[in-house]
């Protein structure tokens, strides 16, 4: 029987200290673009994806995070009060009736392999995508995880999310090694997170997009600390291709690290140059405010 994939999970809980210190009150997730916060952007990628269940994994001061999914009652009662019917409208359509929520802790920051493991009894026996929410991604389409679960559905196997870094930038990413199968498909040979680049077996850079299997749980209980004393994923994931094919995708689309300042700023203007509302007017001003630089 072929699988499906129904759940996502976002790792949520990290400090987001190369946001400072715009994130030293607010979670990193609730930085907008425009005019979404980063987490809402992933949600509705997943929901494209037509995934229902969405999974955060959060910590510490998040509480903002379940916040943005919870109903306002007063907020919406000032916009019934006042007849803002648009922005009620645009309110209820942030989270679907069809979608929930689970939340769950993870009381130590132990890495993003820790992180995956602590959806484990949510997600149980079936696969699941991974959504790292500072990864931001176009694709002037349904979306990148969509791709990938369109994939997963021909090949029910994981499927790391990949994209072509410069060299010089490896020590930031887990790195692949791949033998391409098809366009853009790659059969994974090895894995190794943020090498230099001196040892980095290629610039091919996972980025914040997996399937995984549940498998990947197991081998998660089995990997000892790795890079930066952390429990990873990409080990876990070196771990699994041992008994499984696992498969490298090079999405269509660009990416934004909106963990990085200027990853986040590069959003903000792209974005800003699609959005209904304002892109005349904001490519107008930036092609004045180009000519005077
Ligand atoms: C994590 C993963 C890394 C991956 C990256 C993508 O690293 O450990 O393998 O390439 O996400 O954004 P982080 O950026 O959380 O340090």
């Amino acid at each position: 029987m072929t699988k499906k994939v129904t759940k996502a999970v976002f790792p949520v809980a990290g400090l987001g200290t190369r946001s400072l210190p715009a994130t030293k009150a607010v979670a990193k997730e609730m930085l907008p673009v425009v005019d979404k916060p980063l987490i809402q952007y992933a949600v509705e990628e997943a929901i494209a994806a037509g995934i229902d269940t969405m999974i955060f994994v959060t910590g510490r001061n998040k509480d903002s995070i379940p916040n943005h999914f919870d109903k306002s009652y007063e907020l919406e009662k000032e916009l019934e009060k006042s007849g803002k019917t648009e922005l009620l409208k645009m309110l209820h359509e942030l989270l679907p009736a069809h979608v929930s929520c689970v939340f769950v802790r993870q009381g130590q920051a132990l890495g993003l392999g820790h992180a995956v493991h602590c959806a484990k009894p949510i997600v149980g026996d079936e696969p699941f995508a991974v959504i790292l929410p500072d990864d931001l991604i176009e694709d002037g389409n349904r979306g990148c995880m969509k791709q990938m679960v369109e994939l997963f559905e021909q090949q029910q196997c994981s499927i790391l999310g990949v994209e072509r870094v410069d060299p010089k930038e490896t020590h930031k990413y887990g790195i692949v090694e791949h033998n391409e199968t098809a366009p853009g498909v790659g059969q994974l040979k090895s894995i190794v997170e943020k090498p230099k680049p001196e040892v980095a077996p290629s610039n091919i850079a996972v980025v914040g997009r997996y399937v995984l299997t549940p498998a990947i749980f197991e081998k998660i209980e089995t990997t000892g600390r790795g890079t930066g004393g952390e429990i990873q994923l990409t080990d876990a994931i070196a771990a699994l291709m041992q008994d499984e094919q696992v498969l490298s995708y090079e999405f269509k689309g660009n990416r934004y690290d909106c963990g990085s300042k200027f990853g986040f700023l590069l959003a903000n203007v792209e974005y800003g140059l699609l959005h209904p509302e304002i892109k005349a007017e904001f490519a107008d001003y930036l092609k004045q405010r180009v000519e005077k630089i």
